[in-house]
Formats: structure tokens, C-alpha cells, sequence
């Protein structure tokens, strides 16, 4: 049966260059299908143990759950706030762990980052390089894309070798799926 990965953009801005470069490479896949997760659908309140024990979890974590749940893979791009996280991709991923320690199931995970700077992200790339694997995060390869805006134009990269570099990076994914 074809292989259903979800790609995931770690920012709730409208037009998130890191949703438009994980969507990216879930078109580069070959033999899978993909399913586009958008933070923005999936809003809940910032994480508070007071909240988990008076309320259970929000409805939107559950949901995204089952969503992660059914994934074979994972294409990840992270925004980097502040040398980290967005805040809105860490409140989702405390709410996760909060359901499901090993969020990332032990499937197998593409993990990007992208920034309009010539860093690409590479910090907030390596606070989940050493995290992810503790979660079940199986992390088959990775990459910082930077100066977005340079290197990406009209839907497309531009700069050769970083599209090979990402072509390559899907193809190691699929054949790990
Ligand atoms: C609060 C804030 C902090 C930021 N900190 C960084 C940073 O540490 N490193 C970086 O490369 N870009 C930083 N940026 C710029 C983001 O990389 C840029 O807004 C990018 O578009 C975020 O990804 P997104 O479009 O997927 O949301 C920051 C932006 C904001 C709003």
C-alpha cells in the first residue's frame, strides 16, 4: 500500500517559508502520498499541567495525534524564533509528548529547517537533532536551507545544489520508509 507521510511546517505564519519548504519535498516523493499538516488548524491552548489535569488534553492535540499515529514518515521543516523553536511548534510538541512520549512513533523522520538567513535555521535544526531521538524521532536525514528567499523563487529552488542536495535527502527517506 502507498505510504502516507506528513509533512509539517514548525509556524503558524500565513505564508511560513518552512510549511512552503516541507510541502516542497513532499512533492519530490516518488512512490507515497502525503498529508499536509497546517499548525494554524490545529490552535490549543499554551500547555499548562493545570489545564491537562482540569481539562484533558485539547481536542486539536488528540486530532493531531491520530494524524501522527497513522503517518509512515515525517518531512519536518522548523522556523527558528530566538535561535529555537516557535513558540507554536513547541506548545504542539509538549501537548503531544504529554500523549505520547516517543511523538515521532520510531518512524522515520526528514528534519529541515529553513530561515530568510544564511544559517537556514541551523540552530533550532540541532536543538532537535539531539532532541527528536528521544522522542521516537528516527531521523534519516537533515538540512538547513538557507537565505530562503535567495535560494527559493517562483515555487522552485534555484540554487543547484542545494535542490540536489534536498532531491537526494527524499530519496534516502523513501527508501527508509
Ligand atoms: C520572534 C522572531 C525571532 C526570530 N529569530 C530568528 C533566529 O533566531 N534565527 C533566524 O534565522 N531567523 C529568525 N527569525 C526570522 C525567521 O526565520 C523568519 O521569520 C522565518 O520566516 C520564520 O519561518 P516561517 O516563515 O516558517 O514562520 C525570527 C523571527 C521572529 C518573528
Amino acid at each position: 500500500m502507498k505510504k502516507n507521510i506528513v509533512t509539517i511546517g514548525g509556524s503558524t505564519s500565513k505564508n511560513s517559508i518552512n510549511k512552503i519548504l516541507a510541502e516542497y519535498a513532499g512533492n519530490l516523493l516518488q512512490n507515497s502520498g502525503f498529508t499536509k499538516v497546517d499548525l494554524n488548524n490545529f490552535e490549543m491552548p499554551l500547555f499548562s499541567v493545570d489545564i491537562e489535569n482540569e481539562e484533558g488534553f485539547p481536542k486539536e492535540a488528540t486530532d493531531l495525534n491520530a494524524i501522527i499515529e497513522q503517518a509512515d514518515g515525517f518531512i519536518i521543516s522548523l522556523a527558528e524564533h530566538n535561535g529555537a523553536y516557535s513558540a507554536a511548534f513547541k506548545n504542539v510538541f509538549d501537548w503531544l509528548s504529554r500523549i505520547e512520549g516517543k511523538v515521532w512513533r520510531n518512524k522515520p523522520v526528514l528534519l529541515l529547517s529553513t530561515s530568510p538567513g544564511a544559517r537556514g535555521g541551523e540552530s533550532v535544526l540541532n536543538i532537535a537533532l539531539n532532541r527528536f531521538p528521544y522522542m521516537g524521532g528516527n531521523i534519516v536525514g537533515s538540512m538547513s536551507f538557507p537565505s530562503f528567499f535567495d535560494n527559493f523563487k517562483d515555487k522552485d529552488i534555484v540554487n543547484s545544489d542545494l535542490k540536489l542536495r534536498l532531491a537526494n535527502l527524499v530519496v534516502e527517506f523513501e527508501k527508509a520508509l
